[in-house]
C-alpha cells in the first residue's frame, strides 16, 4: 500500500466518524453518500501527468454518467478537466457547471436532430455514431447550421470483449459506433472522410471496467491506423484528434490504485507510439478510474435479525444505491466496512452474514455471505469505492428518495470539513416527480 492510498483510507476514516458525529446520517437521512474532495483533486493530477507529453494538445473530459453532479462537474472543470456527455441531460449538467464547449464531448448512439442541432450550434465536439447519424449532420450543415464543432466518427475496432459483457462495447456485434471489421466498413469509412473535408477527429471506446489494458490498447490502436490510412488517402492530418474514450478498470478489492493512469499510458506509449508524436491531439473520457474510489456510501444499520442460521443486517443501502451490484453481484462485488454507531471500525471476530438493503425483493443484499464483524441495529456500514456509478446513478425502485451527497476535506488532524454536492429528494420531490400536481386518470 502506498502513502497515497494510505491517506485516502485515513481521510475516509476520519470522513465517517464525522459525518455520524455531525448527523449527516440521521433517522430521516439514513444513507448519504460521501466524496474525498482532495482524492478527486489526486485523481485529476494523476491523470493529467500520466498522459502529459510535450507538443501534444491533450483534454482529458469526465465522462458525465459516471457522477452526474453539478458541483463534482465544476470541482473537475477546475482541474482543468471537460466533459463527455451523452444525453441532453449530461449536457445541461456540463454546462451549468461551467464546463466550456471546447472541452465538451457529445457521444451516444442516439442522438436526435435537435440534440445535434445544439451541439454544433454550441460548438461542442460530436462523435457520430453511424451513416445515418452522419447523414443528419450533413444535413444540418446544408441547411446553414453554422458551426466550428469538431466532428469525429466512432468506430468499434470489434476487438473482443472483457469479463464483463455488459461493459464491453468493442464486440463483434456491439450497438456502438461503426463495426469496422465488417464486410465494406472500413471502404466506406475511408469514402465518408474523403467525402467531407470537415470531418477531423476519429473516437473509439473499447469498454469499461472487465476490459485489460492490452485490449484497451488494441482498440486504440486499430483506431489510430485508420487514421493514418484516411490521412495518407487524404493528403494532410485531416483526423488531427483520436478520441480514445475511457474504460480505465478500478481496483473494488483494496485500497490500491490499481492500474492507475500511468499504467495505461504506458502501455499506450508501447503500443501505439504514433499517438504521441506530435501529430494528433488527445482525448479521453475517463469515469470510473477518476471517482470510483473516492466515493462512500454511508448508511445506517435499521434491523439486525437471522434467518435460518444467516445473521442479516437491514441497512438503508440496497439496490437504489448499488443497482449493478445488487443486480450482478459477480460482475460488481464492493468492500463493505463494519462500523460501530459512532462510526467507526467495528473490530470482532468475523462473522458470515448478509448485508441487506430497504428494497421488497429478496435479492436486495449487497453482500451476501460475508465475513464481518457482526453488525448491529444502530451500527453502520460504509460501501466502498462508490463514488462512480453508485450514489449519482439512482434506481428509484420503492420510491426511496435520492440521498444526499456531500464533499469532504479532512486536515491533518482529523478535523473534517463537508459541503453540500446534492441535497436529499424530499418526499414532496417524489411526490412532484411521481405525477403529483397532475389530475387524477379518469374511467374512460
Ligand atoms: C463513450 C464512453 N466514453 C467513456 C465512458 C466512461 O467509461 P469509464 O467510466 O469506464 O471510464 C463510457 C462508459 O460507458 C462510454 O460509453
Amino acid at each position: 500500500m502506498d502513502v497515497m492510498t494510505d491517506e485516502l483510507g485515513i481521510r475516509r476514516g476520519h470522513a465517517l466518524r464525522a459525518a455520524v458525529e455531525q448527523g449527516l446520517v440521521s433517522e430521516a437521512e439514513p444513507v448519504v453518500g460521501l466524496l474525498d474532495v482532495t482524492g478527486v483533486e489526486r485523481s485529476a493530477t494523476a491523470l493529467h501527468a500520466a498522459f502529459a507529453t510535450p507538443g501534444v494538445a491533450i483534454t482529458h473530459t469526465f465522462a458525465v454518467k459516471a457522477a452526474s453532479l453539478v458541483p463534482v462537474l465544476a470541482l473537475l472543470g477546475e482541474c482543468g478537466l471537460g466533459a463527455e456527455v451523452a444525453s441532453p441531460g449530461e449536457l445541461a449538467l456540463a454546462r451549468a457547471a461551467g464546463i466550456p464547449a471546447d472541452r465538451t464531448v457529445l457521444d451516444s448512439p442516439a442522438k436526435t436532430v435537435a440534440e445535434l442541432r445544439e451541439a454544433l450550434a454550441l460548438g461542442i465536439a460530436v462523435n457520430a455514431d453511424n451513416p445515418q447519424e452522419l447523414a443528419r449532420i450533413d444535413a444540418l450543415r446544408l441547411a446553414g447550421t453554422e458551426s466550428a464543432a469538431p466532428v469525429g466518427l466512432r468506430v468499434n475496432p470489434q476487438v473482443g470483449g472483457g469479463t464483463i459483457g455488459a461493459m464491453s462495447t468493442a464486440t463483434a456485434t456491439s450497438k456502438f459506433g461503426v463495426a469496422l471489421r465488417d464486410p465494406g466498413a472500413e471502404e466506406w469509412v475511408l469514402r465518408a472522410y474523403a467525402e467531407r473535408p470537415w470531418l477531423n477527429r476519429l473516437h473509439t471506446h473499447t469498454g469499461s471496467q472487465g476490459v485489460p489494458l492490452e485490449l484497451m490498447a488494441a482498440g486504440v490502436r486499430a483506431a489510430y491506423e485508420l487514421a493514418e490510412r484516411i490521412n495518407a488517402a487524404a493528403g494532410r492530418q485531416q483526423v488531427s484528434v483520436l478520441d480514445i474514450g475511457g474504460g480505465l478498470p478500478v481496483n473494488f478489492r483494496s485500497d490500491d490504485v490499481t492500474p492507475s493512469f500511468a499504467d495505461y499510458a504506458r502501455v499506450l506509449r508501447a503500443e501505439v507510439p504514433g499517438l504521441f508524436d506530435g501529430r494528433y491531439g488527445i482525448v479521453t473520457e475517463f469515469g470510473r478510474s477518476l471517482l470510483a474510489k473516492n466515493g462512500t456510501v454511508l448508511a445506517r444499520v435499521e434491523y439486525a435479525k437471522s434467518a435460518g442460521g444467516r445473521p442479516i443486517a437491514v441497512t438503508h443501502a440496497g439496490a437504489q444505491v448499488a443497482t449493478r451490484t445488487v443486480f450482478v453481484p459477480e460482475a460488481w462485488p464492493i468492500r463493505v466496512l463494519a462500523l460501530d454507531g459512532k462510526g467507526r471500525e467495528k473490530d470482532g471476530e468475523p462473522v458470515v452474514q448478509d448485508v441487506a438493503g430497504p428494497c421488497c425483493f429478496a435479492g436486495d443484499l449487497v453482500a451476501q455471505g460475508r465475513a464481518l464483524p457482526l453488525l448491529d441495529a444502530g451500527d453502520f456500514v460504509a460501501l466502498l469505492d462508490t463514488g462512480a456509478y453508485y450514489f449519482s446513478n439512482h434506481f428509484a425502485y420503492n420510491s426511496l428518495p435520492r440521498p444526499a451527497v456531500h464533499g469532504y476535506t479532512a486536515d491533518s488532524t482529523g478535523s473534517v470539513t463537508f459541503a453540500q454536492v446534492r441535497t436529499a429528494q424530499t418526499l414532496d420531490d417524489l411526490v412532484a416527480e411521481s405525477g403529483g400536481a397532475l389530475p387524477p386518470l379518469r374511467r374512460g
